[in-house]
């Protein structure tokens, strides 16, 4: 059926006006002022005194992933429901691989875990873990038939994920020739694994060890490093999570000789900091991430980046654990603190609210870091990530005035706690379209699992059209 949303306000990553937008067959079919006689078959929503935003798009998550000897707990389908509660319409989630085992297999076993339970669409990134004949042999296909675009190498998590140099230097030259967008968590894992077993063997087992030992100095040290050899490999290079000063430095450095060098924050990074570790009763384990939360006085380096582009999104790095029966694996030894928290669903509402609302960042570059500059740098744009005819209908209508409290009482993940609890955040989505239906209308859930479709993705720097990719210099 033809819907028709009136009287509300379009938000761009450039423009903000007055329109009203007709849908037809999932797409955006026409946008204007005197859309009526367009429109006189269709369902009309109005949206008067609200915003109508693209979908947000999250270009970091872990559903249901395997970490810390336990598993993420919101999975593909609480994991999208609570997203498209909070303004998220397109997720890319991080496919792991194994040593040995063929890329496919991996990607086969991320597809049947999202098939049956996505309520919002989604691609994934496929992780670079080693580097060889073999793997390079299969590249190409993982890129052609399976449209992941973008891989990810971890300089992190020593004798689990962490790969070396040479590999991270390989993958930046292969993917220079195939068209990928090589992502790293910078973070210097062998020191950490040093610093680490130092603090263990001093007894030092609490929480706030985990910050301590993951100085900021090793994420600048990891992020210059990655920036340096894409230099080299004249390639391109995505860094996940950047947490600090040190971090944002680099990027900033690597960008201006002209490097494609890109950079995303996350919520956490923004509105918390390091002394959350220090909570009682082992609530500090809430607050465990890699990298971990920083001083404060990071976030303001971290929003002053988000407004000059020097870094330029924001994803929620989704990776929830309960409080209980899993955080708590790690009393009496913090490495045993799987890390991540739930975030997927906030994204939105604290970049609008701490973002928008208090001044630090315009409206248009909201939604350029919400949702635009992920689509076109992961290889969606223009079908995600904005309002334009053709494009898909993934909209969010968004109340800019509606206050409430961030809460695991009233959120939607599937952990038992919210590490923004009890904050007022301004501004929250009323309704989501994904595709033209509606996944959450006036804040009740009406999507249905399974409905949320995998997508392939044009290769770094094109555009994903419907009909095969084309050249553009959007990135
Ligand atoms: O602490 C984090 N960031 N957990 C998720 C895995 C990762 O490193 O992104
Ligand atoms: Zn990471
Ligand atoms: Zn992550």
């Amino acid at each position: 059926m033809r819907k028709i949303i009136r009287n509300g306000t379009i938000v761009t990553a450039s423009d903000t006006y007055r329109a009203d937008i007709l849908i037809e067959e999932g797409r955006v079919a026409a946008i204007g002022k005197n859309l009526e006689h367009a429109g006189e078959d269709a369902e009309v929503i109005d949206a008067e005194g609200n915003y109508i935003f693209p979908g947000g798009v999250d270009p970091h998550t872990h559903l249901e992933m395997p970490f810390g000897g336990t598993v993420s707990k919101d999975d593909f389908e609480t994991g999208t429901i609570a997203a498209a509660f909070g303004g998220t319409t397109t997720l890319i989630d991080f496919c792991l691989t194994d040593k040995g085992e063929p890329l496919k297999t991996a990607i086969d076993t991320w597809h049947a875990k999202s098939r049956e339970k996505a309520v919002i669409d989604y691609s994934f990134h496929l992780m670079i873990g080693e580097i060889n004949e073999e793997v390079l042999k299969q590249l190409p296909e993982v890129i052609d038939k399976e449209g992941i675009t973008s891989f990810k190498v971890f300089m992190a998590y020593k004798n689990v994920f962490q790969a070396d140099d040479e590999t991270l230097f390989r993958t930046l030259v292969a993917a220079k020739d195939l068209g990928a967008l090589v992502m790293v968590h910078a973070e210097n894992g062998d020191v950490i694994e040093f610093l680490t077993e130092k603090a263990l063997s001093e007894g030092n087992t609490d929480p706030i060890y985990h910050a301590l030992t993951r100085p900021p100095e090793l994420e600048g040290e990891a992020t210059g490093r990655a920036a340096t050899l894409t230099g080299l490999a004249d390639s391109q290079l995505y860094v996940v999570h950047v947490s600090c000063a040190e971090a944002v430095d680099q990027i900033a450095s690597a960008r201006s000789k002209g490097l494609n060098v890109w950079g995303e924050t996350c919520p956490q990074y923004l509105v918390l900091d390091q002394s959350y570790l220090e909570r009682p009763n082992f609530e500090g384990a809430k607050y465990v991430w890699s990298p971990p939360l920083r001083e404060k006085w990071n976030q303001e380096v971290l929003w002053n980046a988000l407004k000059s582009g020097q870094l330029q999104t924001l994803g929620s790095d989704q990776c929830s654990f309960d409080f209980e029966g899993q955080k708590d694996l790690g009393k009496g030894d913090f490495t045993k603190i799987p890390n991540g928290g739930p975030i997927i669903e906030d994204r939105v509402s604290i970049l609008f609210s701490e973002g928008v609302d208090k001044g630090r960042i315009s409206l248009n570059q909201f939604v350029d870091i919400m949702s635009t500059r992920s689509a076109k740098l992961f290889g969606l744009y223009p079908k995600k990530g904005t309002i334009a005819v053709g494009s898909d209908a993934d909209l969010v209508i968004f109340d800019p005035n509606a206050e409430r409290i961030l809460s695991a009482d009233t959120h939607h993940m599937a952990a038992d706690y919210n590490p923004f609890e009890g904050m007022k955040v301004k501004g929250e989505p009323v309704s989501v379209l994904s595709r033209g239906e509606f996944v959450v209308e006036n804040k009740q859930f009406t999507g249905k699992t399974g409905m949320g479709k995998y997508i392939k993705r044009a290769k770094y720097g094109h555009q994903l059209e419907e009909n095969g990719a084309f050249q553009s210099a959007n990135s």
